[in-house]
């Protein structure tokens, strides 16, 4: 690229770093960008900023897929419910309370247990789980992600002992979350929980599918846009894989590439966010995790659901630690980040302006 090319993304990328902002056009350079030497200024200045904030520290959180049942036909989703090749699985109370045991001995001191919407899993169910983790683990903090709910049923969970929630938006333009979800989601409703669960207090994480299908990079930019005004606590983000029980199998994989350019961006739009480097962006690169952590991510969540279940968790196709127990997956996460010259550290790790 012409050395003005590069002095032009140079100055965005530091005045992203200083102002927290740019124009549209802008963020769509910075999107469509593949240069080296640019991406490679836009990761060191993300590395940057999350070490001034979080240090070389990279937070644990131990992931429990407890139901694959779920009511939704999300288009994209190998659990959704039209799915009749997808095995369905519900661990039971006890299991729950087993994982998060296990979880606790090896030194996770935050549980996110994550499933489908599957309606079996009452509010009282729900609250039944929580009190329990939280009176044998008072110190850990407890991450649902159990899709939308009403606003009474967040506030009771809250209430319960529930401290985090994440619930990605998917992605923030109206027709294209039309065009990703059946007539029987809506948008609104997905954005009014969202706002709801900050309201209540939670510590709420949202993010975006990279790569979906029919997503534009002016989608992109209206993700940023969201991100920059609803400012929360934790963004997920990964790029989208096809799975071949969905009308979406011969849709293309979204990149590493754009995933790591995304994390980067949002690390300097939202300095002290909560990045999670995902399982997907692992399953596309094996070293995709690691790069991650190097764009930015400062979050790592290894599997503990039981080994038997494991496989059959699978939103997406290839997905990798389907086979590792607890112990073996915690011990090559935290090999992987070492790789990057950071640290895995067992602290709750709280969004630093939060409480
Ligand atoms: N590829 C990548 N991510 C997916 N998710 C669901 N299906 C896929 C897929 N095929 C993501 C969604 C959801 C999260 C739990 O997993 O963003 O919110
Ligand atoms: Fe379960 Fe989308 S298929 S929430």
């Amino acid at each position: 690229m012409a050395e003005k090319r590069i002095t032009y993304f140079k100055e965005i990328i530091d005045r992203l770093e200083k102002e927290k902002n740019l124009s549209d056009d802008e963020f769509k350079a910075l999107l469509e960008t593949e240069d080296e030497e640019v991406l490679e200024y836009l990761y060191a200045a993300a590395r940057r900023v999350r070490e001034g904030i979080y240090g070389k520290d990279v937070y644990l959180r131990g992931l429990i897929e407890f139901t694959n049942f779920c009511k939704n036909n999300c288009k994209y989703c190998g659990i959704r419910n039209g799915n009749k090749n997808c095995e369905r699985y519900r661990l039971t109370f006890e299991q729950i309370i087993d994982c998060c045991n296990i979880g606790y001995e090896l030194g996770f001191r935050t549980f996110v247990l994550q499933g489908g919407e599957d309606m079996y899993y009452t509010d009282e169910k729900m609250e039944m789980i929580i009190r329990e983790i939280k009176r044998l683990h008072p110190d850990c903090a407890i991450t649902l992600s159990i899709g939308e709910k009403e606003r009474e049923s967040f506030r009771r969970f809250f209430e319960a002992g529930a401290d985090r929630y994440l619930l990605r938006h998917e992605t923030a333009d109206k027709a294209h979350y039309e065009m990703l979800h059946p007539s029987d989601m809506s948008f609104e409703h997905r954005m009014q929980s969202l706002k709801d669960l900050k309201e209540i207090g939670y510590q709420v994480g949202c993010g975006m599918m990279v790569g979906s299908p029919y997503q534009t990079i002016d989608h992109m930019v209206k993700d940023l846009r969201f991100l920059q005004d609803f400012r929360p606590q934790m963004v997920g983000m990964g790029p989208f894989i096809p799975h071949h029980d969905t009308e979406f199998k011969d849709e293309k994989a979204g990149t590493v590439l754009m995933t790591l350019k995304l994390l980067a961006i949002v690390r300097l739009l939202l300095p002290d966010v909560l990045l999670p480097a995902t399982t997907a962006l692992g399953t596309l690169d094996p070293k995709g995790r690691e790069k991650g952590i190097l764009a930015g991510a400062n979050v790592v969540m290894p599997n503990l659901s039981p080994t038997d279940v494991r496989g059959k968790y699978l939103l997406y196709d290839n997905k990798i630690c389907t086979g590792d127990e607890a112990a073996e997956c915690i011990r090559c996460m935290t090999g992987r980040v070492e790789t990057t010259g950071y640290k895995v550290v067992s602290s709750r790790g709280d969004h630093v302006n939060f409480v």
